[in-house]
């Protein structure tokens, strides 16, 4: 299938190629993308940019190697690379510290857009912001589409259209699991993590992880409320999942699944794939047993209070951890592996007696995944497969050919139904 015809120099720009994430990027888009794809890396610095070629070329000599633009951090520079280019993805990180450029840019110039960040108070200032500029220049905007959001955002969307299908009935309360995962944080992920707080207050940060912080639509309808024992221990028990606890990423994940719940009651091409009136949405890690689960809870309690409240802890932390550009070596990041479970209940009355079962799994670098979601989200909209209008959307709003394309690269969703 070939791409859409358009008007612009480039049909995909990617800024911030000289970062961890974006060589892993640049080099996803050399090994799997059509060899006339007319893209170009772009950042500050032409020597860095010239090593990215190098290692692309490595990987594939008889592919013409992208264009470089030279792009520094300012509106107007940003201004007129988004012109230049029909989608573009970024990972300069933090985004909340460096990210707004782009942004603006893109929603501005009607530019499609596609970042990784997992700053869900970041994301949800950017939709206050460009939203409606968005709208009106027709920008389809795709942040956090990464590995941190989008596979609860796709399991929940997998879950729900096998419930269409197979049971014919929409579904209410949702839940997903973080089953294992096996990689290292790249020095940009901790310093987007532990530089948070220097910039947002706790206030704004609590308010973009309440559940429909970035929906919409509010719904009065709330996820099921934890017993006194979870509430103390983080512990919880599903049936079909087995016993969780506390999530790390619960409050960022909640509010992207909750917004495609919104954006899908608000698009005219999303409704069919509303999820529910009564969905909701809840999200845990795996807990070996009691102890580790108990353990897990309160290191998350405590350490979050710590990163929110204790400067000195995090300039501490910042010196013993990778610094931003440098991550796992290719050779022992080939060992990283994400596993995911999730349930969902069908929304009938009387109850049917089934649920919805999933799981989602990647075998390979971590970043080469967030790689492969930023690509293939690209691709998609490149394909003219969706019909949007224009706006700040999530990663399911790109429908099942998006979810096809990921499974070809790697990361893989099964869903069955079986007895509740
Ligand atoms: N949510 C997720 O699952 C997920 C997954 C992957 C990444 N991420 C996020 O992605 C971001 C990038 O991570 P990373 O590990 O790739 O970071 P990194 O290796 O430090 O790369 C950062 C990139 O931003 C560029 N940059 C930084 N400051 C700049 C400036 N002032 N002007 C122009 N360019 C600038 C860097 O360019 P130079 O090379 O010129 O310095 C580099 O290309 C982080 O925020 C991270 O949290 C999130």
């Amino acid at each position: 299938m070939s791409f859409k015809k358009h008007p612009r120099q480039y049909d995909l720009v990617l800024f911030g190629a000289t970062g961890y994430t974006g060589l892993y990027v640049a080099e996803y888009i050399t090994t799997h993308f059509p060899t006339d794809l007319k893209w170009a890396i772009a950042g500050r610095s032409e020597a860095k940019l010239q090593n990215v070629i190098k290692e692309c070329n490595a990987l594939n000599p008889d592919r013409q190697p992208p264009e470089i633009e030279i792009c520094n951090l300012n509106d107007a520079d940003l201004a007129t690379l988004a012109k230049k280019t029909f989608a573009l993805i970024t990972t300069v990180g933090p985004y909340s510290r460096y990210g707004e450029h782009a942004f603006k840019a893109c929603a501005e110039s009607g530019t499609h857009y596609f970042d990784c960040t997992g700053e869900a108070v970041w994301h949800m200032t950017m939709i206050k912001k460009y939203e409606a500029t968005a709208k009106a220049s027709g920008a389809c905007m795709f942040p956090q589409s990464a590995l941190e959001s989008a596979p609860s955002d796709l399991l929940a969307y997998s879950m729900a259209s096998t419930a269409r299908s197979e049971l014919s009935a929409p579904v209410a309360d949702v839940v997903v699991e973080l089953h294992e995962i096996h990689g290292t944080p790249s020095g940009g992920t901790l310093f987007t993590l532990l530089g948070l707080f220097d910039i947002f207050s706790f206030k704004d940060v609590k308010k973009s992880h309440k559940p429909y912080a970035l929906s919409p639509v509010v719904n009065s309808k709330l996820a099921p409320k934890p017993s006194l024992f979870s509430k103390w221990t983080g512990l919880h028990t599903i049936p079909n999942l087995g016993l969780l606890s506390t999530s790390v990423t619960s409050g960022t994940n909640t509010a992207v699944v909750q917004r495609s719940w919104g954006l899908s009651q608000q698009e005219p091409s999303l409704q069919k794939q509303f999820h529910g009136p009564n969905f909701t949405y809840r999200e845990f890690t795996r807990a070996r047993n009691y102890a580790r689960g108990i353990a897990m809870h309160y290191s998350i309690v405590v350490g979050s209070l710590l990163l929110m409240f204790c400067p000195p802890f995090r300039k501490l932390i910042r010196k013993y951890v990778a610094q931003p550009g440098e991550g796992a070596s290719k050779e022992e990041s080939k060992k990283e592996y994400v596993k995911f479970r999730g349930v969902a209940t069908p929304d009938t009355q009387p109850p049917s007696g089934k649920q919805v079962w999933s799981k989602a799994e990647f075998k390979g670098p971590l970043y080469s995944m967030t790689a492969a979601f930023l690509s293939e989200g690209a691709r998609t909209l490149l394909l003219g497969e969706v019909k949007l209008n224009g706006g700040v959307y999530t990663p399911s709003c790109l429908g099942q050919g998006f979810v096809d394309r990921l499974d070809d690269a790697g990361f893989k969703i099964e869903t069955k139904v079986i007895d509740a």
